[in-house]
C-alpha cells in the first residue's frame, strides 16, 4: 500500500536537551524518516539546544551518527540524509541563566509567523525555567507549541507544580504532553477496531467480557537508567502513564468524534471511575517485585541492586494490579495489569477475554470449549488475533479446537509504518492533540496512583524478589489465579 503523507507548512523545531539520548535515539531519526517520505517541507529548520557549546558542524556530525546508529541500513538514503542534515542548527542555551537565549531568538527571528515546536527533551526540573526563558525572550507566539515528556511529576502535588509552570507560559491548547504509547500503531488500531467495526461494540461490556489483561513486559533491565529509575519504579514509570492510557482506550465510551477534547473527556471519565486502592486493598490487589540475578536473552544477568550499586532499595521493577472501573459498562469485569523489567520476554499486549458460552450442546468427547479472546499485540509482531472455537477438520467426530483469526500486520501491510515518536511529532506540527494527554488526565492518573504508593510505603514491606528472565514473583501469578483466571500465554 502506498504511504499517504499529510503535508504540513514549513516549521521550526527546537529540541532542548538536543544532545541527549531521546533526541539521538528517537527525534532525529524520526524527523529523518519524515523527510524521507517527503513530509518535511523545504525551509524547515531543526535546532538542537543544550548547555554545552558546540559548532553546527559538530551537531550535524552527531545527527549523522544518530542516523547511522538508529536507522536500519536499507532505510538510509544518502541524498535525503544530506538534505536533512542541512536543515540542522545548534545553539548553546543555559536553561537556568541568560546565556544563549538571544542567539536562539536571533536564529528564529527571520520567520516570526512560523509554527514553532519547542520539544523539552530535558529533565522535568528544567521545564519551568525553559518555558520562562522562552517567554522572557519573546519566543512564544500564537503559533508556538511545547512538547513535554514524562515523568510529569512523581505525585499529584509535584505534577501540579510542573503543569502550573508550563501552563503559566503556554495555553493548554499549545501544550503537548507526550505518551509515546499513544503513538504506537496498534494502540491507534484499538480505536479503529472498536469504533470502525459493528462487531465489537455490542459485546464491549461487563455482560460479555469476563476480564481484560494488559501486559507490558520487558526483557531488558534498567540498563544505564538506574539513577532515574530508582526514584520512580514500575508504577510511576509505566502504569501511571502508558498502561492507564491503554486501559482508557479499552474502557472509554465511544467518543462523539475524534476531536482531541472529545476523546480526552471520555478517557478522563474512565480515570475518574477507577476504584481507589488504599491501604486496606493494596495488599490484596497489588503485587510488587524486584529482579534478582538470573538470565536474560543475552546471557547471565545481574540483579537490580547490583546494577544500582546499593545493598537495598524499596523500588519495584515489577508491578501487577487488579483494577476495577466502577461504572455501568464495566462493573464486575476486572482489568489485570502487569509490567516489569527483566521478564521472560519482551511482549506488550491487551487481552480481552470474553465470557464462556451459557450452555454447551456438545458432548464431552468434543473437548473443552475455551473462551473467545481478542488479543491486541503492541510489540513485537504487532497485530490482532481473535480466537474462535471451530470443529477440528477431518474425521473423528465432532472435536472442537480453538484457533486464532490472525492479522499480523507485518504480513498484511508490508510497508514500513511510522515509529510512535515520528507520528506524534508530526501531530504536534499539525496541532492535533488527540493523542496527547491533557492536564486533567495526568492529574487524575496521579490522584489514583498516589494512594497506592502511600499504602506501599506505609506497609514497610519490600518488593518480592524474582529471578531475572522469569514472569515475576509468584504472587503476580497468584493475583489472577486466585480469581480462577490465568495470564495469557501465546498459542493458548
Ligand atoms: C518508557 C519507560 O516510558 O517506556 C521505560 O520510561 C520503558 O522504562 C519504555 O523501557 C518502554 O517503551 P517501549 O516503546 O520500548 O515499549
Amino acid at each position: 500500500m502506498a504511504s499517504r503523507v499529510i503535508s504540513v507548512e514549513p516549521f521550526d523545531f527546537v529540541a532542548f536537551g538536543g544532545t541527549g539520548d531521546l533526541v539521538r535515539r528517537k527525534l532525529l531519526p524520526g524527523l529523518y524518516h519524515r523527510d524521507r517520505v517527503g513530509q518535511i517541507p523545504p525551509g524547515t529548520r531543526i535546532l538542537g539546544a543544550a548547555r554545552a557549546p558546540m559548532s553546527v558542524d559538530d551537531y550535524r556530525a552527531l545527527a549523522r551518527e544518530s542516523i547511522d546508529a538508529h536507522v536500519p541500513e536499507h532505510e538510509r538514503d544518502e541524498e535525503v540524509i544530506e538534505r536533512f542534515i542541512a536543515r540542522l542548527g545548534y545553539v548553546a542555551v543555559d536553561a537556568l541563566g541568560d546565556g544563549g537565549w538571544g542567539d536562539l531568538a536571533a536564529l528564529l527571528a527571520s520567520e516570526p509567523e512560523r509554527i514553532r515546536v519547542y520539544y523539552l527533551a530535558t529533565s522535568p526540573d528544567l521545564f519551568g525555567a525553559i518555558c520562562r526563558g522562552l517567554e522572557r525572550t519573546g519566543l512564544v507566539s500564537a503559533q508556538s507549541r511545547v512538547v513535554v515528556e514524562k515523568p510529569i511529576g512523581k505525585s499529584l502535588a509535584s505534577a501540579h507544580v510542573v503543569n502550573e509552570a508550563v501552563g503559566a507560559v503556554f495555553a493548554e491548547t499549545q501544550i503537548f504532553r507526550i505518551d509515546h504509547y499513544l503513538g504506537k500503531e496498534t494502540v491507534q488500531n484499538l480505536m479503529a477496531l472498536r469504533f470502525a467495526n459493528a462487531l465489537f461494540e455490542p459485546l464491549w461490556n461487563a455482560a460479555r467480557i469476563d476480564h481484560v489483561q494488559i501486559t507490558v513486559a520487558e526483557s531488558l533491565g534498567v540498563e544505564g537508567r538506574a539513577g532515574y529509575y530508582d526514584g520512580a519504579g514500575a508504577l510511576r514509570d509505566m502504569v501511571q502513564n502508558h498502561m492507564l492510557q491503554l486501559l482508557c482506550l479499552v474502557a472509554m465510551e465511544p467518543p462523539a468524534s475524534l476531536d482531541a477534547d472529545t476523546v480526552r473527556d471520555e478517557k478522563l471519565k474512565v480515570l475518574k471511575a477507577l476504584k481507589p486502592i488504599g491501604p486496606a486493598e493494596a495488599g490484596r490487589v497489588t503485587v510488587r517485585g524486584q529482579y534478582e540475578k538470573g538470565a536474560s536473552a543475552e546471557g547471565p544477568a545481574a540483579g537490580y541492586l547490583q546494577e544500582l550499586g546499593r545493598p537495598s532499595s524499596p523500588t519495584e521493577t515489577f508491578v501487577a494490579l487488579k483494577v476495577e472501573v466502577e461504572n455501568w459498562r464495566w462493573a464486575g469485569t476486572p482489568f489485570y495489569l502487569r509490567s516489569g523489567k527483566r521478564l521472560a520476554e519482551r511482549v506488550s499486549e491487551i487481552v480481552v477475554s470474553f465470557r464462556p458460552i451459557p450452555h454447551s450442546v456438545f458432548d464431552e468427547a468434543a473437548g473443552p470449549i475455551l473462551r473467545n479472546e481478542l488479543v491486541i499485540r503492541l510489540q513485537p509482531d504487532e497485530g490482532v488475533k481473535l480466537s474462535l472455537m471451530i470443529k477440528d477438520p477431518g474425521p473423528g467426530g465432532m472435536r472442537l479446537r480453538r484457533v486464532p483469526l490472525d492479522m499480523t500486520f507485518a504480513e498484511t501491510f508490508a510497508d514500513r509504518h511510522a515509529d510512535a515518536y515520528e507520528r506524534l511529532i508530526m501531530d504536534v506540527v499539525r496541532g492535533n492533540q488527540t493523542l496527547f494527554m491533557r492536564r486533567d488526565e495526568v492529574e487524575a492518573a496521579w490522584a489514583w496512583v498516589d494512594p497506592i504508593l502511600e499504602a506501599w510505603s506505609a506497609s514497610g514491606e519490600m518488593p518480592k524478589a524474582y529471578r531475572s528472565g522469569t514472569w515475576g514473583p509468584s504472587a503476580g501469578i497468584a493475583l489472577i489465579e486466585r480469581d480462577g483466571r490465568t495470564w495469557h500465554e501465546d498459542g493458548a
